[in-house]
């Protein structure tokens, strides 16, 4: 469907035309002056040179030929030369209709054809998740929703950080601890158990004291160091335990992910992609893409246009070892064999942009990726306390993510029993349900590079631009369609048309700009756009709510329309919310 702004340009764009002007002068805007006009042309002020004619005569002729247009029903020409336009409700209305029964309201889905990889979570296993991978899985989430809605084939990807130096140094603290398990017994050639010999919360307390015992103690990080290596190399008993981290850590990360909404479709890790290192190694030496320098093996990545300095992709340190990007290199060569995605999307904290920087070039220099392909780098900032520092807790540790959650929680489960009585069981399902968009929305309202606040008292408002607002308005719609049906209405006999209140005609334009506010947001890769108009939307539709008798209203055709309104908004709000990743319960 065509957007509402090209169909009214068009329109003005006709008259110039017909006029005797030049048809591209006829572009309009959304007017700067709502108190004046809805909309506005600023082309007669443009075409003033070319025609030798002042701006006002120009806007005239025009403003005549649209006396009898169907858009419009207000055209003025107004001093120095500005078209100030108001569009008819007919017109707006036939709109709604139109979108009302358009698939995605009539959305252009322009991700269509496409296939895009989104690379987001990126939590480590065995170290417990904590906030500094929330917004990673929140904004790639939402990321994920919204190129799939644009039409495009998705496929997200975890990538688990589960190769490095913390598994060596897990396996090396077990051996320490329980070296009567056959893991660690070289002879042993039998079956390994298959249960694992720890729990979660063993895990998660092993970790933190291993690593803090390899910062201080040489030795023992050597020998953390060597159970890496043997992991690496292959060792069965190694192997076997590492299979067992991996399915504790998994089951517990599922968990968490499922709470938050988010799921992805592969769970692929760092450790998949180790047996085509060194053929990825091999092949860029032998091109002539990778060199020796200081004992590692590099490729350089400079250009000659840079203004910082970028240093070169370091495929292999000087001990053979491969890194973190010699393993995001051989999953882009993977993924571009498996998958052959048109783009690649990466979330993470924006300390990675030189990181990834220096992965794309190398992935474009060693000719891993087609010349088309895209590389693209979704940063985000760090999200604050009040203080303005990272967010810690109240110990000043790095707060996990349960807790964060629970704490949102409990606030909302508060926020909700004292509000209004509702039987335990539905408010704790309630407080869940808008906990998370409180949480989400706290984090996708604003712009992903930025840091941001988290502050639980402001999020979990119901007043202001908060998700629970949103939920708020939502619960209300679905509250008065209730009521109407309960009535005897029919919500799906009821039709858009034409009303009599100015405030039906805001909310019905703010209805209209849909379509062109996802297709941006999916350009952009900006779920804050969606958050923005969302926030819009649900002012327009309280504000239609406050000023309106809707269900005492006498007029049934004027009611009818009242109520198909608040349907469409209800949909339009209820598709917007999927995309960010949450949704909206029955009541609240
Ligand atoms: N595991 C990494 C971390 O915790 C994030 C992974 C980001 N994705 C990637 N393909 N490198 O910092």
């Amino acid at each position: 469907m065509k957007k509402l702004l090209e169909l009214i340009s068009e329109e003005v764009k006709k008259a110039f035309a017909q006029a005797g002007y030049e048809e591209e002068l006829g572009r309009v805007t959304v007017s700067n002056r709502p108190d004046l006009c809805e909309y506005q042309c600023n082309g007669a002020m443009a075409g003033a040179k070319k025609y030798h004619k002042a701006p006002i005569m120009i806007a005239k002729d025009v403003a005549e030929k649209l006396q009898e247009s169907t858009v419009f029903s207000e055209v003025d020409a107004a001093a120095p030369g500005f078209l100030n336009l108001k569009v008819k409700e007919e017109f707006l209305a036939e709109y709604l209709r139109q979108m009302g029964t358009a698939p995605k309201f009539g959305m252009n889905e322009s991700g269509k054809g496409k296939k895009i990889v989104v690379d987001y979570g990126g939590p480590n296993v065995a170290k417990p998740l904590h906030v500094g991978h929330l917004r990673s899985a929140i904004i790639g989430e939402s990321i994920k929703r919204i190129c799939r809605y644009a039409g495009a084939e998705v496929i997200g990807d975890i990538h688990l950080g589960d190769w490095g130096l913390q598994m060596g140094l897990i396996i090396y603290e077990l051996s320490l601890r329980k070296p009567e398990l056959p893991y660690f017994d070289e002879n042993f050639s039998g079956e390994y158990p298959k249960e694992a010999p720890f729990t979660i919360s063993e895990l998660e307390e092993i970790y933190p004291m291993a690593s803090g015992k390899s910062k201080e103690d040489a030795a023992y990080k050597e020998k953390a160091m060597e159970a890496t290596f043997k992991l690496q190399s292959g060792v069965r008993g190694y192997r076997a335990l590492w299979n067992h981290i991996i399915k504790v850590s998994v089951s517990d990360l599922k968990k968490n992910y499922d709470r938050l909404n988010v799921e992805f479709d592969l769970w692929k890790g760092e450790s998949d992609v180790q047996e085509r290192i060194p053929g990825m190694v091999d092949y860029m030496k032998k091109e002539g893409y990778a060199h020796e320098s200081e004992g590692a093996l590099v490729v350089d990545v400079a250009r000659e246009e840079d203004t910082k300095e970028i240093p070169p992709c370091m495929i292999l340190k000087s001990d053979g070892a491969a890194l973190y990007n010699t393993t995001d290199l051989a999953t882009i060569q993977e993924r571009m064999e498996k998958i052959a995605p048109d783009k690649l999307i990466y979330l993470a904290d924006k300390r990675q942009e030189l990181y990834f920087e220096q992965v794309f070039r190398c992935a474009r220099k060693t000719k891993l990726v087609k010349p088309e392909t895209e590389l693209k780098f979704l940063s985000f900032g760090t999200m604050n306390g009040k203080d303005g520092k990272p967010f810690k807790t109240r110990q000043g540790g790095v707060l996990r993510l349960e807790y964060l959650l629970e704490e949102v929680y409990e606030v909302m489960l508060q926020k909700i029993s004292e509000n209004r009585d509702m039987p335990g069981e539905e408010a704790e399902k309630t407080a869940e349900i808008v906990a998370l968009s409180a949480l989400k929305y706290g984090d996708l309202s604003n712009q992903a590079s930025k840091d941001y606040i988290f502050d639980i008292q402001k999020f979990t408002s119901s007043e202001g631009n908060t998700g629970v607002y949103l939920l708020y308005t939502m619960v209300r719609i679905k509250s008065i369609l209730n009521k109407y049906r309960e009535q005897g209405g029919t919500v799906e006999n009821t039709q858009i048309a034409v009303t009599e209140n100015e405030a039906a005609k805001e909310l019905m334009k703010a209805i209209a700009g849909f379509g062109a506010m996802m297709e941006n947001a999916y350009q952009e890769m900006a779920p804050h756009k969606i958050c923005a108009y969302m926030y819009d939307l649900a002012n327009a539709l309280n504000h239609f709510y406050h000023e309106t008798k809707i269900l005492t209203q006498e007029n049934e055709s004027e009611k009818s329309a009242y109520i198909a309104l608040l349907a469409l908004t209800l949909q339009v709000m209820e598709t917007c919310i999927d995309v960010l990743g949450f949704s909206a319960p029955e009541r609240m």
